[in-house]
């Protein structure tokens, strides 16, 4: 199998992170954080290296500011419902996901909120003085898609980030597609809140996502209860990480999460230059297939994704189609309507081919031929 659904989540993990996984379940499988035996307290010193070690890659001087999660879609919605009030517009780009759009869709359907999404220039960037023109006094949060999971393309976050705190606006940032490739640092992004999924670039299992929280940003919990400290009390511990980590923790997966980040923390530079150089090699060689429109601007910097609409054949027939051949891709429109509606893409769908680290240029050799194969046999 040639896996290029690295956007969806990233396959296959690295061994010590598997390692990590199958280590904690068999020899600390207890509960971190909860009583004082010996095996809590080391379990609890594997939750705390990893926040150590996200903190560090993400250049935060307090890892309790470091909160975990099961997903990235988890710390949109801690993030987005716990800033929100009455009354709020939200200003957002054109390429959001569902995991933030259904949801402000929830509070704008209660008449609760309005919501604006900004137009992108031509190449689908969003310029920092269109932000500029948008913020109102009613501005609440703008949020931020940092790349696309259908195009790629890369926003200029930390430029509009400035435009935000010039403005005094919080800024949530999106980084699902991002975390583990680019810089994604709260500070370096101006940013008071990012997301991330822990499973995707940041080479994690399934289940583990983050929500880093700069200084002084202390949105409101989305889930209460037990967290092993201040018991006594029915009132929400304000301490940090506490307030937002409540039932147990994900243990086994944020041990892999630690190697996980580990590794990207030593080979990031590396894998953002390997992961563009698959991508460019493949998005060359499909845009030499007849009937193959590639989305995304070629002027626009963008991640390693690269989604196209093949002229005559279904999206999903292609996706089958390579399926059948022995290529893993996402077909769809990858949970990501607006960005489709923009591209003029909702009808017909895409397909997405998003390599990873364990991609090599033969997987994208032969995809391509496959392509062009199919759309042969199939147009
Ligand atoms: N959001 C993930 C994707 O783009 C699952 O496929």
């Amino acid at each position: 199998m040639i896996y290029l659904d690295n956007a969806a989540t990233s396959f296959p993990k690295p061994p010590q992170v598997i390692r990590a996984v199958t280590g904690a379940l068999t020899h600390l499988g207890v509960n971190p954080g909860r009583g004082g035996h010996r095996l809590a307290i080391q379990a609890g010193r594997v939750v705390q290296a990893c926040r150590e070690e996200a903190a560090m890659l993400l250049g935060m001087e307090q890892p309790e500011r470091i909160i975990f999660t099961r997903n990235g879609t988890e710390a949109l919605n801690i993030a987005i419902t716990g800033t929100l009030h009455r009354g709020d517009e939200v200003l957002c780009t054109h390429a959001e996901h569902n995991a933030v759009m259904r949801l402000l869709d929830r509070y704008v359907t209660a008449g609760d909120i309005t919501v604006r999404v900004l137009p992108p220039d031509r190449t689908g960037v969003l310029q920092p003085h269109t932000l500029q023109r948008f913020i109102t006094p009613k501005t609440g949060l703008v949020i931020l898609c940092h790349a696309s999971n259908v195009t790629g393309v890369i926003q200029p976050v930390a430029r509009l980030g400035a435009v935000c705190k010039e403005n005094g606006v919080p800024l949530l940032v999106d980084a699902a597609q991002t975390a583990g490739v680019l810089d994604v640092s709260p500070i370096a992004l101006h940013a008071d809140m990012v997301a991330m999924p822990g499973h995707k670039g940041l080479l994690g299992p399934h289940g583990t996502g983050i929500l880093a929280l700069s200084e002084g940003v202390d949105p409101e919990p989305l889930i209460l209860g037990g967290t092993g400290s201040a018991s006594e009390s029915v009132r929400q511990p304000d301490l940090l990480p506490d307030r937002y980590e409540s039932g147990t923790l994900n243990l086994p997966g944020i041990a892999g999460l630690l190697c996980g980040i580990r590794f990207v923390r030593r080979h990031l530079p590396e894998i953002r230059e390997y992961e563009h150089h698959l991508n460019r090699r493949l998005r060359e060689q499909l845009e030499d297939i007849a009937g193959v429109t590639v989305l995304g601007h070629p002027d626009a910097p963008a991640v390693g994704i690269t989604s196209i609409v093949p002229k005559g054949v279904d999206s999903g027939l292609l996706a089958d189609g390579l399926d059948a051949s022995g290529i893993a891709v996402r077909g769809g429109l990858h949970c990501a309507p607006a960005v489709h509606t923009w591209l003029g893409t909702l009808a017909s769908g895409a397909v997405r081919f998003s390599p990873g680290i364990y991609n090599t240029e033969q997987d994208i050799d032969d995809t391509a031929a496959v392509v062009e194969r199919l759309m042969k046999n199939e147009a």
